[in-house]
């Protein structure tokens, strides 16, 4: 068993009683045991995203969730608005020009958070908007987007309001009713520390109302197929579900409930902030602006004088630390470090001790231990 500890964003480590429950026996998927567990889970997911709408388990990973949330709401021509700062957001743009839509794009830098202002200049541009999407947080930079001021502006015009939380729920602030958002997305392996094979979905009654009067383009992802078969008694699937997955999402959930929602976001915060604080002692530069950086992912800049291989790969081979690398025009450029799901202040003493001896080793003039000091000097003053 490979025990690399896994600093990702994504997929992350699961407890052993979520590997546990994935081992249980399989149940007929259309029985009343199931539909319990169905329920249960989609229940304890609509709290997480902090709706008092219906849930919607999906198998398939987040970016089935992305889709879905496009499909049933779009009939060719339609214009979406995309705020494009990074990998996700492209891909929300792409799913809409892959089924026929018009994508208005708001491009973002990369490394920069959306300005709210934009999307209501764009609004007021074009009535014809059907729905706007935003990445909360956008994986592949470490921005965490302002989606709950997004949600303030958008409050005040017909567009649906789509955010995708794959990398932030359970890990930041959400509040899908409070922030007015129509449909929101998450996925299993991230910050609910489930395996990954699972994503989520929920509307609002607007939204809803968008699915029910368009013509839609989709199959497997039709929504309301969901919402059918989720009504009946047992709630079933409209086809067979990833029932171990669905086990192993539902412990994950029971997990994120006794560990309390807003402590595992106090948690990541912390392991945000211990992060940042031991990249800036090791003199190393973060790639966003640290006002508008994820509570989830912390991108760095890769130092001048080392090459992505060489610093990931000591990273993993020596001291078995797995990081992930910057995407597209920023590979090479930046490497991440994931602190999403079950990260406490143990993994990141390892991780920082095992980036000192890696900068060490590939010639830089590293003081051993103020990484690992910054990390300690941030955990100490709270009660843990
Ligand atoms: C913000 C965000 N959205 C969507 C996705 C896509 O999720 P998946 O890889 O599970 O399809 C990811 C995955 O990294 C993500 O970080």
């Amino acid at each position: 068993m490979d025990e690399t500890l896994l600093m990702i964003p994504g997929p992350t480590r699961v407890t052993p009683r979520v590997l546990k429950a994935m081992s249980e026996n399989i149940v007929n998927h259309r029985s009343a045991i199931f539909g319990k567990f169905l329920t249960e889970t989609s229940e304890m997911i609509s709290d997480i995203f902090r709706t008092t709408n219906k849930s919607y388990i999906l198998t398939g990973s987040g970016t089935a969730a992305m889709e879905a949330a496009i499909v049933n709401i779009l009939e060719p021509g339609d214009k979406i608005l995309n705020v494009v700062g990074g990998k996700f957001g492209e891909r929300f743009s792409n799913i809409v020009e892959a089924f026929g839509g018009e994508s208005k794009r708001i491009e973002v830098e990369w490394g920069k958070a959306a300005n709210p202002n934009d999307i209501k200049e764009a609004l007021e541009e074009d009535e014809n908007i059907k729905a706007v999407t935003v990445v909360h947080n956008e994986t592949s930079t470490g921005v965490a987007n302002p989606i709950k001021e997004i949600g303030k502006i958008l409050d005040d015009y017909d567009a649906l309001y789509i955010v995708d939380t794959v990398s932030s729920l359970g890990g930041a602030e959400v509040d899908v009713d409070g922030y007015n958002i129509d449909i929101c997305v998450t996925g299993s392996q991230k910050c609910l520390a489930a395996p990954p094979g699972l994503a989520a979905i929920t509307l609002s009654d607007d939204a809803w109302n968008v699915v029910d009067n368009t013509n839609s383009r989709c199959y497997y992802l039709d929504l309301k197929k969901y919402r059918k078969t989720s009504s009946m008694e047992p709630p079933e699937t409209p086809y067979t579900p990833a029932v171990s997955l669905v086990y192993a999402l539902h412990e994950a959930l029971k997990v994120v409930k006794e560990e309390g929602l807003e402590n595992r976001i106090k948690r990541h915060e912390l392991a945000a902030e211990a992060t940042r604080n031991a990249i800036k002692a090791l003199g190393l530069e973060l790639f966003p602006d640290e006002e508008v950086s994820s509570t989830t992912v912390t991108a760095v800049k890769l130092p001048e004088g080392v090459t992505d291989a060489e610093l990931r790969g000591t990273m993993r081979n020596k001291y078995h630390v797995e990081l992930a690398g910057g995407q597209d025009h920023l590979k090479g450029k930046i490497f991440r470090i994931g602190h999403m799901g079950n990260i406490t202040h143990r993994e990141l003493i390892t991780t920082f001790s095992a980036l000192e001896m890696t900068l060490r080793e590939l010639g830089f003039d590293v003081e051993m231990g103020v990484g690992v000091a910054a990390i300690a000097d941030t955990y100490l003053p709270q009660k843990l």
